[in-house]
């Protein structure tokens, strides 16, 4: 019941803050992030909730977003300060995490959403299921999705491990920075132990 509440006020944002476009793309992300719940037997309602929520503030002007995370006593860090746009997890996070009713695994569900475009050594499977409908929802298409969703169909943890290092070897070839969160969950994908960030 309080998984329904927080979706019918999640969709009711959705309706009020993002494009037709990037409802789209949360409308996807549903459904696949459903498949693999599904398929993997995985409780589906918290993972709904991070979908409802992680682009949630993706489209407010990035300067906004900044000034809000600051206001919000998240401190001020080198990477977010160059790509601002990234504050967007971690206000939908700060926004879950403010939700009043009693929520299960809501701890986790903050996890996910914030770490979301990331990755984060996340341990529990909430964070790494939002992550794989997040890059291999059906609207996606780059080289190497079909290959991803397989995996990630047949098993879900690896399909995160190929998937985040699908994603590092871009933002290598782009020469974007590497979050520590990122490079955590890296190096806990290769050696299978937990890394802090
Ligand atoms: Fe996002
Ligand atoms: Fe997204």
């Amino acid at each position: 019941m309080a998984y329904a509440t927080l979706a019918k006020e999640l969709r009711r944002l959705i309706r009020l803050n993002l494009s037709e476009k990037r409802t789209a793309h949360i409308s996807a992300s549903e459904d696949y992030a459903n498949r693999l719940c599904v398929k993997h037997r995985l409780p589906y309602e918290p993972v709904m909730i991070g979908v409802l929520a992680h682009d949630l503030f993706r489209e407010w002007p990035v300067e906004y977003l900044r000034r809000v995370a600051l206001r919000s006593g998240i401190a001020r860090n080198p990477y977010l300060e160059r790509e601002p746009i990234l504050y967007h997890g971690i206000i939908a996070g700060l926004f879950l995490k403010r939700w009043r009713g009693n929520l299960g695994f809501l701890s986790d569900i903050v996890e996910a959403v914030t770490y979301h475009t990331t990755g984060y050594p996340f341990r529990c499977y909430i964070g790494k299921i939002l992550f794989l409908a997040d890059s291999l929802e059906e609207t996606r298409d780059y080289p190497g999705v079909k290959r991803l969703r397989k995996l990630a169909e047949r098993d879900y943890e690896n399909g995160f491990n190929e998937v985040l290092e699908h994603k590092i070897g871009y933002y290598v070839r782009k020469k974007y920075l590497l979050l520590p969160e990122t490079v955590a969950a890296w190096n806990s994908a290769v050696t299978g132990e937990v890394w802090k960030v």
